[in-house]
């Protein structure tokens, strides 16, 4: 609701659970299906390095944004809600300024979040506020999950993590994606602990080239299964060419058929091979893209 008259002042504080009706009432019709935020809010209100910015007109809260304190630090925000009548009023700006100048308070030295590529309204935020795009990932999935036989792929091991590391550390893809894996559509930095951790879970599948040389790796994760109560898998992470990608897939395919999984998410770097062996075994990738923007705070 733009008007000629001066702009009635926004105040942007932390989120109370009293906020909750008032929130959930404006998110209510924020995409076709809905809004995930009801989902969530009582969850990022009590967990650690976590905080709610609600910004205020006249008292009455009128959007809403989410700010995690990942790493010492990266921050991730998510969750950017301006109630539809009061939109480009400065709304968004405020409370992402608001936690800008928290999350540096608390020693974070790089802000990230994601948008869709076709969000123009987040997008011209964003710009405005200075964030700059650092990576497009694409979103696949599939319910094809059949038992057929990889050839060279196999779940990492602890003595493997030291060549892993060495192999992103040159790895096209692992640059081009910024350093960035994906899980549940939070982006963050793989560091060589992130790694460790992904091997000693066995949620890590390498490839190896004929010669025994490792040229491909794929890290996953089954927290879709927890947060959206179905038997599913992601993929986190994807690196390597396109026969590397398709054998690790068949691979990822064969564990879920084992293991009662019906279906896998594909996240992955934007990168055309990848996304042919994608399509190859029948997952279907979604039109738009994730650009995952960042600043330097
Ligand atoms: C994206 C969203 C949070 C922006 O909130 P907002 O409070 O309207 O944003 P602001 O008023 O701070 O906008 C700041 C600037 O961004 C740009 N902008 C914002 N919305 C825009 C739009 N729809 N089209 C073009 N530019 C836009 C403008 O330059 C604007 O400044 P101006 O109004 O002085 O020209 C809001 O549109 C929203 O809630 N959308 C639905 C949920 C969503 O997409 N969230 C983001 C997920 S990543």
């Amino acid at each position: 609701m733009k008007t000629s008259h001066a702009k009635p002042k926004i105040y942007v504080r932390t989120a109370r659970n009293s906020d909750k009706e008032a929130v959930f009432k404006f998110c209510r019709n924020t995409w076709s299906w809905g809004d995930y935020i009801p989902k969530v809010w009582d969850r990022w209100l009590q967990a650690r390095n976590s905080v709610v910015f609600v910004a205020t007109l006249n008292d009455v809260p009128v959007g809403i944004s989410h700010l995690a304190l990942d790493k010492p630090e990266e921050c991730w925000l998510s969750g950017a809600r301006t109630d539809p009548n009061y939109r480009r009023m400065g709304v968004a700006t405020a409370i992402t300024q608001k936690c800008i100048n928290y999350a540096k308070t608390k020693g974070a030295r790089i802000a990230r979040l994601v948008t869709e590529s076709n969000n123009e309204a987040a997008r011209a935020v964003l710009q405005k506020l200075g964030f700059k795009p650092v990576a497009e990932f694409v979103e696949a999935a599939t319910e094809n999950v059949v038992d057929e036989g990889s050839e060279n792929s196999r779940w990492a091991k602890a003595k493997d993590t030291g060549e892993i590391w060495i192999y992103l550390q040159s790895s096209e893809i692992y640059n081009k994606a910024a350093g960035l894996y994906t899980v549940l559509f939070h982006w963050y930095s793989l560091d060589e602990e992130n790694l460790k951790k992904f091997v000693k879970k066995g949620k890590a599948i390498l490839h190896e080239n004929g010669k025994g040389e490792m040229d491909g790796l794929m890290l996953i994760d089954d927290a879709t299964s927890r947060e959206w109560r179905e038997k599913s898998i992601q993929t986190c992470y994807i690196d390597g060419d396109y026969e590397a990608t398709l054998d690790m897939l068949i691979f990822l395919k064969n564990h879920c058929y084992r293991l009662g999984f019906q279906k896998i998410y594909g996240f992955t770097y934007n990168y055309r091979p990848i996304k042919q062996a994608l399509e190859k075994l029948d997952f279907e990738i979604d039109d738009t893209t994730k650009i995952i923007y960042e600043k330097a705070l």
